[in-house]
């Protein structure tokens, strides 16, 4: 096998999972799998697989393999990959090992997804992202619909969600009942393409919300990356997002919004908490030729104004069609209609995590006596 090999670069690394709601939590892990070899190749996994082993994902397959073919550290999707990862598959694919977080899968029959190449020691871990997993969105989601987050207190539990869901996990399971994630500046470099413009370079800028960042938003910075060189996205504050779209949204904060943002491969750079109207300033500042909106409704500035009126007076305004309907009300009411799925599948995914873990450390106590034992170092 390859680990004669001596050049990192030739090292092909395999990874697979669901990757459903992609997530900066996922795009971290392929970021630090890529970072131990040259090429990677995801392999996800189908409708069917997941409905069978974990309950019905949210985006189907073809949005799942999108989504995850956008992650810019990924060389190589394999569509419908098995649920539980075998020699073979890492073989066909020339694979020399195989990376997943630090937290437990296991199959319907609870057997661990990762047995077979961790038998033949082909299996590699890294650290999982704390305070980010599809069930932890899921459930933010959920919380969208319950009453006392309505009504007049609507702008201050808006932050308050945005910020804090999540920490009342108590006797929850460290993978999906996870902690805040606590955003670093080191994490935004580690994201960051660390690019800038050269001279010549059409710099194209676009602005929004990016609240769970999905498939229609992918359609839209692709076609918007082909309108230039260097793609300039714009977020919106949380406190913005919130005066626009009202309710509890965003349903992620900017923190999170940025980094999902920056994973993808059409990005080049990011503005955190950009202005809502795009100014003179911001546009001769990032020397910006064009600016992009989609086909969906612009709303006004909080005085009234039109925020894109500089560029269209200007002369460079463009609305893209990114072919593409989705938007993040849309997930939100999949949701909603399959409310009693979701929560059904949350709480079996917990309980398994919770007996799993039970059994490993009953498993530690036997073979090394009553010594701390450490359970989750995510
Ligand atoms: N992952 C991670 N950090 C997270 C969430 C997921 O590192 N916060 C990693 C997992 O460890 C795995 C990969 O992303 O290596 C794919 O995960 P997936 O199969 O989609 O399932 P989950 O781990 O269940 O993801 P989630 O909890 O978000 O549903
Ligand atoms: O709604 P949000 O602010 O997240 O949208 C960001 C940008 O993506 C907007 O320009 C919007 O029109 C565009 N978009 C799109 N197609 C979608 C969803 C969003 O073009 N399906």
């Amino acid at each position: 096998m390859s680990d004669n090999k001596e050049d990192k670069k030739q090292i092909r690394v395999w990874c697979d999972g669901c990757y459903d709601m992609v997530h900066f939590g996922h795009a971290n892990s392929l970021r630090q799998a890529k970072a131990l070899g040259g090429v990677l190749i995801v392999g996800v996994h189908t409708d069917e697989e997941i409905s069978k082993h974990k309950g019905p994902p949210v985006f189907t397959q073809e949005e799942r393999y999108k989504m995850v073919r956008a992650i810019k550290w990924v060389d190589q999707v394999v569509e419908g990959a098995p649920y539980v990862t075998t020699l073979e598959t890492l073989d066909k694919y020339q694979c020399d090992f195989c990376v997943h977080g630090d937290d437990i899968t296991v199959t319907a029959d609870g057997i661990d997804t990762y047995h077979l190449v961790k038998e033949a020691g082909r299996y590699r871990e890294v650290n999982r992202t704390a305070g980010v997993s599809t069930t932890d969105l899921v459930g933010r989601m959920l919380l969208l619909t319950r009453e006392h987050f309505k009504g007049d207190k609507e702008y201050t539990v808006a932050l308050e969600h945005s910020s804090n869901l999540g920490t009342d996990s108590t006797a929850r399971s460290p993978y999906t009942g996870c902690s805040q994630f606590l955003p670093t500046t080191q994490k935004i470099i580690q994201f960051s393409s660390g690019l800038s413009p050269k001279p010549t370079d059409k710099v194209v800028y676009v602005a929004g919300a990016f609240d769970l960042f999905h498939v229609g938003h992918l359609d839209f910075l692709e076609a918007a990356h082909a309108h230039g060189d260097f793609l300039i996205v714009g977020l919106h504050t949380d406190l913005e997002v919130n005066r626009y779209k009202g309710s509890n949204y965003p349903i992620m904060n900017l923190h999170e919004r940025v980094l999902s943002v920056l994973a993808c491969k059409y990005v080049h750079e990011v503005v955190i908490g950009a202005p809502y109207s795009v100014t003179a300033e911001l546009m001769d500042h990032f020397r910006v030729e064009v600016v992009c909106h989609g086909l969906t409704p612009i709303a006004l500035d909080a005085d009234g104004s039109d925020p894109y009126k500089v560029p269209k007076q200007r002369g460079c305004f463009k609305v893209l069609n990114s072919g593409n309907s989705m938007t993040t009300e849309d997930i939100v009411q999949r949701i909603i209609r399959h409310r009693l799925e979701f929560e059904e599948r949350n709480t079996r995914k917990e309980k398994k995590e919770i007996a799993q873990m039970k059994s490993t450390q009953k498993e530690h106590i036997k073979q090394n006596g009553n010594c701390e034992y450490k359970a989750y170092s995510g």
